[in-house]
Parts: structure tokens; C-alpha cells; sequence
């Protein structure tokens, strides 16, 4: 029998050794509990390199960038400006001047709601799925309110899936943008992308993409996509808390007018009239977290290093093995059962609150979300208040599943 690609990256993907980079994934909790972190959905764990440049630059070197003509702000420049030369590559973007440094993909969102929203009007409609996360839905409402817009939700199935006829029956020639989450947060539904994508632009609408959840668990290339901006953040992909990143096609950022007035985004200021700096920094105002985006790069040059095929594999086999396990449970209902996912599960322990669930795994040194994970029109689909969520990551085995079981088995023992 052959060995497929997929086989011989499960066998070299060494779990086991990527945990020994990352301090936090071999402590204990709760005096002397293993620690089982199945909480890489709200953020990952950080590797000894992220933190080491982040230390790096606040030790040595926490100097401003752009600005200053000493060594100290010269060395801070050259490595912040080589992150985004590293994110430019990473999601395979047609120039730097497409990546603009954020504080989040929030802040991604917000920026072009505000700055793309500036130049919509009376009737153009935004469509958004029903699975988004608040930030994908909140920027757009404001937006509505502003402009006097109009926001169309494009509606999922029992299985958590987008219904894409639905979609594409919602496009017309007054939608303008189509903003949808690739990977869900609380679903783990990986969208068709690619169809989403052309259906909009078939329509002339632009698409923003929310790849939050997505960049850590799958290449991305933004030019073969062909979305007009994507977001993500640096935390969901091993990187410092407080750094995202959005990328915007060059004319499209050329033709938007700034967000946020300040430093950094000027060419020069007069009372009289002000001109703004070029791409990418009309985007940036103000001085952004140079310790965080230069921290970026060594996650970007981490994941890399592995290699999405192998990342993929070994999330897959984990979601299979995890879905398998949970559903040996009696009474236990999964939400989120797409045909395509990601490695996040998401259910309810018979009629324990989630709340509780996350309580007790807690105690058990299982670390989960239990909430809404801020996409309640999710539960209200599901007529549900809240899920428990475990998500895996890179660091994470079989073992860790067997453990989260075996928490799971306690719950329904206390609750019997
Ligand atoms: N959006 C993050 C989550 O899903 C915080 O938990």
C-alpha cells in the first residue's frame, strides 16, 4: 500500500516537540494538574521565539519607528518594516504596501467600515453570514446607521453551514461588500471561500475576508483568493496579543480615505490642508505595538517552518478523533457538524449549563471556552445560550482528547 503525503506528514509531525517550545503548554495547574489547553480558538499559546523578540525589542531596543535617527529607532524600523515584508509573503500579497499593522482584526474591520463604509450610501447593502463573530457584525450596523445602508445576513443550516444558493440569491447590483468569516470561531465551519468570493465580485461587490480563525490552520494567498482586504490577528497565530493585520488591495487603499488622524499618517500638516502619507502608513497612525509586530515575524517564521500540510493533518486527525470520542458520549450534542472543518468543537453536556461544563473541565486542569465566543446569532440558531468550546492546536495530541473525555465523564457523573 502507498504512503499518501497526508500519512507521511502525520508521522513526521512531532507534537511532542512543538509542545517543548511553548512554556506554557508543560505546566501544571490546580496544584500539580497537567495542564490541557483546548482554548487556541480565543488565543494560542506563544512559543519561546515570539517572546524572546518581543523582550528583545523591549530590553534592547524599545525605540519608536520612522522617526528617530539613531541606532536604537534605525534597528526597531528595519525589524518592524521586515514583518510586514514577512506578512506580505506569508498570505502571498502583490505588495507591502498592502499590509497595513492594526491593533486586531477588529480594528481591521472597523477601519474599512469606516474608511471603504465612508464612500457607501443610502440603500448599498453589506452581506454578512449569520455565523460571523460581533466584529463582523457590530462595524457594519454602525455603518448602516451612518450611511443609511442596509445589512443583509445571509442564513446557515442545522449543520452550522452557510446555505450558499441563499447567499448568492441575496447578491444584486446594490451590494457593494460581502464581509464573511472563513473559518468559524464557535462552529469551526470552514466557508467555501473561494465561491463566496466570486459570487460577490460577480455582482461588482468587494469581499473582506475574516481570517481570524483561519490563519493558523491553512495557507492563504490572498492574490488566488482574490479578496479585495482580509483580516487576522497575531494571537491566533502564536504571536503577541494587540497586533493584526489588514491587507487591502493597492487600489482599493488608494482610494479610501484615512480612519484614524495622527502621527506617522501625514506627509505634512498645514491649518491650510493636509496631505497624507503614502501606503501603507496613511493607515497607521499614531505609534501602533512595535515590540508586538516585530514579534509577529518569528511566529510567521515558526508556523512556517512546520508547514501547513503537516498543520493540517495533524488539526484533522485530532478533529476526527475528538468528534469521534465526544460523540461515544450519551447525551451530548454537538453544534457546528460541517462537512469542512476546522479543529473546533463546540457542545452542550445533556442539560448542563456550558458554564458549568467549563467550570468542572477546569478543575480538571481542561481548559475550554464556555460562552457565546461572541457570535450570538449562532446560539440563538441553535436556541441555545451558550456552548462549551474546545479547539485544538499544534501542540496538542490524542492524549489531550482523552483527557478532555475523561473531564467530560465527570460532569456527567456530578449532574447524574
Ligand atoms: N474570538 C475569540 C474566540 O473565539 C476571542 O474565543
Amino acid at each position: 500500500m502507498s504512503t499518501t503525503i497526508e500519512q507521511m506528514n502525520r508521522v513526521s509531525f512531532d507534537a511532542d516537540r512543538i509542545r517543548a517550545d511553548f512554556p506554557a503548554a508543560t505546566r501544571t495547574v490546580h496544584d500539580g494538574r497537567r495542564l490541557v489547553y483546548l482554548d487556541n480558538a480565543a488565543t494560542t499559546l506563544k512559543p519561546r521565539v515570539v517572546v524572546d523578540a518581543l523582550a528583545e525589542h523591549m530590553l534592547l531596543g524599545a525605540s519608536n519607528v520612522h522617526r528617530g535617527l539613531h541606532y536604537l529607532s534605525e534597528r526597531a524600523t528595519e525589524a518592524y518594516e521586515a514583518a510586514r515584508d514577512s506578512v506580505c509573503d506569508f498570505i502571498h500579497a502583490a505588495a507591502r504596501e498592502e499590509i497595513v499593522f492594526t491593533n486586531g482584526t477588529t480594528a481591521a474591520i472597523n477601519l474599512v467600515a469606516h474608511s471603504f463604509g465612508s464612500l457607501l450610501g443610502e440603500g448599498d447593502e453589506i452581506v454578512v453570514s449569520q455565523m460571523e463573530h460581533h466584529s463582523n457584525i457590530v462595524p457594519w450596523q454602525l455603518l448602516c446607521e451612518r450611511r443609511g445602508c442596509v445589512l443583509r445576513v445571509a442564513p446557515i443550516d442545522k449543520n452550522g453551514e452557510l446555505i450558499l444558493d441563499a447567499y448568492r440569491d441575496m447578491l444584486s447590483d446594490r451590494t457593494r461588500l460581502v464581509s464573511m468569516v472563513y473559518v468559524s470561531n464557535s462552529l469551526g465551519t470552514v466557508n467555501p471561500i473561494e465561491e463566496i468570493i466570486a459570487g460577490a465580485h460577480a455582482v461588482g461587490a468587494k469581499v473582506l475576508v475574516d481570517a481570524a480563525q483561519a490563519v493558523a490552520t491553512r495557507a492563504i494567498d490572498v492574490q488566488a483568493l482574490d479578496c479585495d482586504f482580509l483580516a487576522f490577528s497575531a494571537h491566533k497565530l502564536f504571536g503577541p496579543t494587540g497586533v493584526g493585520v489588514l491587507y487591502g488591495k493597492q487600489v482599493h487603499l488608494e482610494a479610501m480615505p484615512p480612519f484614524l488622524g495622527g502621527g506617522d499618517m501625514i506627509a505634512s500638516v498645514r491649518f491650510e490642508k493636509t496631505e497624507y502619507n503614502r501606503l501603507p502608513y496613511k493607515f497607521e497612525a499614531g505609534t501602533g505595538n512595535i515590540g508586538g509586530v516585530i514579534a509577529l515575524k518569528p511566529a510567521i517564521d515558526y508556523v512556517s517552518a512546520i508547514g501547513f500540510d503537516a498543520i493540517q493533518a495533524h488539526e484533522q486527525d485530532l478533529l476526527t478523533y475528538a468528534t469521534d470520542v465526544l460523540r461515544g458520549h450519551e447525551g451530548l450534542r454537538l453544534i457546528g457538524t460541517a462537512r469542512e472543518k476546522a479543529a473546533i468543537v463546540s457542545f452542550l453536556v445533556g442539560e448542563v449549563h456550558a458554564h458549568d461544563v467549563g467550570s468542572i473541565l477546569d478543575q480538571e486542569g481542561v481548559a475550554i471556552r464556555a460562552g457565546h465566543h461572541c457570535t450570538q446569532p449562532v446560539m440563538e440558531f441553535f436556541e441555545v445560550p451558550a456552548t462549551a468550546r474546545a479547539s485544538f492546536s499544534i501542540y496538542n495530541t490524542r492524549e489531550d482528547v482523552d483527557a478532555l473525555s475523561l473531564a467530560v465523564r465527570k460532569v456527567e457523573e456530578l449532574f447524574e
